[in-house]
């Protein structure tokens, strides 16, 4: 930034320079063509005067005091005039011409070194932002992941990080260049005729002004017009998603003109937002160009009038106020740019603001392995308020039992299940492990011991080996074969083209729902966990998937503490403990063959659905 910033101030020094070289031009030059004939060399004096009066400019400069740069350069000016003064106007023009394309060389050199230098603080930027967006968004609980879209999170990512990054360039690149830029050619309209420089100033405040109103409502516009674009990738995302039921309901058409709609508000809001973008420059530069009309009179007049100011001078001072013009358009356009960073920002940080519920304990209890017991004690839930999902529901898994959960759908069993990794936090009650609050252990430790396998699997974009080992790489094939054989899956994969290798699609999309869930169980089987919960794992799945699904899950939870949520026979006959749930409570629970005998709900959903099997 430093290396930037002194870029900058000297590109600015030198598109001043640039400008300040009319002067010399007209008074020396042009003025003098019919008079001066005699030759002689003006180049000691040139060294001596202008010499000084740069040694005065960098010094200056280094102070960086507005008003300093602007006597020195006004001196050096005046130094380069009188040195002229005596000398060959042919050679003057060759003087001035070289130190012309010096300058502007030079001149050009620092802007790009500016970009050099910045370019680097402001990706730097940009990619800080987008990974402790991510990391945040990995410490998010579940309660965020189920009530966000996450079409919105990716928009936040992709275009809202985007415009910040446009905002920044404007930010760091063009507005302090311009505005430096702008300092130095107000200084050199002031030396030229402070007159006249009053004058242009009295554009500014109403043109600020004109910005100011602007600003704001580029920027509410632009929230709105970045929720419509949020809106349709999330669409775009549930179609991408869903496909296979929109084409089997043909609801085609219904999908379009749903997008259609979104599309047409994102675009209605983004065209009139353009347009007021478009509004600022063309605005400030009339009021400039009216200011300039009325300063081409008065000054004209000035030197027609033969005062005070010279052709020279006059000329300077035109080119340097004409110049201002472009710094603030740029800077008025760059305004409207950064209110769009500055709305998407908003955003972004409405996100990183986000407090995760579940966090690790401040002071961890540590948990290594599963000892004893996990322990639901009066336990009552809800995902909102008013609505109870779990109401006081007790009972405790010892370690080497296995418990089926079973039930109407909608009576809480998976919310249940998700309370053992600590998914959500019960609202009283507790759960205990070991003896230990879940809230007060070592969450990391806890989720080691458990072994997850959902109805809907969680498979990468990757080969069937790393979805295996998922994040360990410097497992050995032979202990990914071994767990595949535990899961039932190693005939399928070495079937597959490529074996242990083939990449099986977005989201396992190349597999069978069956193969799918066979390679969630041989993850599972190679983590090793002493705790698994299975919720309905077979229950998306055909009778011939089902059976081999089901071998893989009893190979599994051999010697090992169980929660299954079930919905077949077999699986039930095999737990040591059945709770039956309904709305939120335990409603009858012991062995399959207890309640079998008490004649009661369980009695009713196995005749109805069991007995056949
Ligand atoms: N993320 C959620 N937000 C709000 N309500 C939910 C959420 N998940 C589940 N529910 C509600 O909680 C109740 C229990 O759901 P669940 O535990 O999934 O039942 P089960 O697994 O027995 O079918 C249901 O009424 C369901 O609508
Ligand atoms: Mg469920």
């Amino acid at each position: 930034m430093t290396g930037a910033m002194l870029c900058m101030v000297l590109f600015a020094v030198f598109s001043g320079a640039s400008l300040g070289m009319i002067l010399p031009l007209f008074d020396n030059v042009f003025s003098r063509t019919d008079t001066a004939t005699e030759k002689c060399d003006f180049l000691p004096s040139l060294r001596q005067n202008t010499g000084e009066a740069f040694s005065n400019l960098g010094s200056e400069i280094i102070s960086l005091h507005p008003r300093g740069v602007y006597s020195a350069g006004g001196e050096l000016l005046e130094g380069l005039r009188d040195t002229f003064k005596e000398s060959d106007p042919q050679q003057v023009l060759i003087v001035i011409v070289l130190g012309l394309i010096f300058i502007v060389l030079l001149k050009n050199f620092l802007g790009f070194m500016q970009v050099f230098f910045l370019s680097r603080a402001e990706q730097g930027v940009v990619a800080s932002i987008r990974g402790s967006l991510y990391n945040h968004l990995l410490q998010l609980d579940m309660g965020f992941y189920t009530s966000v879209r996450s079409g919105d999170v990716m928009a936040k990512f992709t275009s809202d990080v985007g415009n910040m990054n446009w905002a920044m360039t404007e930010m760091m690149m063009s507005v302090p260049r311009q505005f430096v830029l702008l300092l130095v050619y107000l200084g050199l309209a002031l030396w030229a005729s402070w007159r006249l420089a009053l004058i242009t100033l009295l554009v500014f405040p109403p043109a600020m002004l004109f910005i100011l109103i602007l600003s704001r409502r580029l920027r509410k516009k632009t929230h709105y017009s970045q929720e419509k674009l949020s809106d349709f990738s999330a669409l775009l995302q549930e179609t991408i998603f869903g496909i296979r039921i929109v084409k089997a309901f043909s609801m085609e058409k219904f999908e379009g003109s749903r997008f259609a709609g979104i599309l047409d508000v994102h675009r209605r809001t983004e065209t009139s937002l353009q347009r007021e973008r478009a509004f600022a420059s063309p605005v400030t530069e009339i009021m400039g160009a009216i200011a300039s009309g009325f300063i081409m009179w008065y000054g004209g007049s000035a030197v027609l009038s033969g005062g005070s100011l010279s052709t020279g001078r006059f000329l300077v001072f035109l080119a340097a106020s004409l110049s201002m013009m472009k710094p603030i358009k740029i800077i008025s356009t760059a305004n409207s740019r950064i209110q769009t960073g500055i709305a998407s920002a908003e955003r972004v940080f409405d996100l990183m603001d986000l407090e995760p519920v579940i966090k690790q304990p401040v002071d961890p209890v540590p948990f290594d392995s599963f000892a004893d017991r996990i322990e639901f004690r009066d336990v009552c839930f809800s995902y909102e308020t008013g609505i109870p999902v779990l109401t006081d529901v007790s009972f405790s898994l010892d370690k080497g039992e296995i418990i089926a959960l079973v039930g109407p759908s909608g009576g809480g069993k998976s919310t249940i299940a998700d309370l053992i990794p600590r998914f959500y936090d019960p609202d009283s009650g507790s759960v205990l492990i070991d003896g230990s609050d879940l809230r007060a252990i070592d969450l990391e430790g806890l989720r080691r011991n458990l072994g997850v396998v959902t109805q809907e699997t969680v498979l990468f974009n990757d080969t069937v080996r790393n979805n295996i080992a998922y994040g360990e790489e410097s497992i050995p094939i032979e202990k990914i074969k071994l767990a595949a054989e535990v899961a039932n899956a190693l005939q399928f994969v070495e079937d597959l083209p490529d074996g242990f290798s083939t990449v099986i699609g977005e989201r396992g999309a190349r597999l069978s729902g069956g193969q799918r869930q066979r390679l969630a169980i041989a993850r599972a089987v190679l983590k090793d966990p002493d705790i698994l919960i299975f919720d309905e794992a077979t229950s998306a799945l055909d009778t011939h998937s089902e059976r081999q699904v089901q071998k893989a899950i009893d190979g599994l939870i051999e010697g090992r503490t169980s929660l299954i949520i079930a919905h077949r026979l077999s699986t039930i006959t095999k737990a040591t403990r059945v709770l039956y749930i309904e709305n939120g409570r335990i409603v009858e629970s012991g062995t399959h063959t207890e309640l079998l005998k008490l004649n009661g709900k369980y009695r009713l959903l196995y005749d109805m659905q069991f007995s056949g099997q």
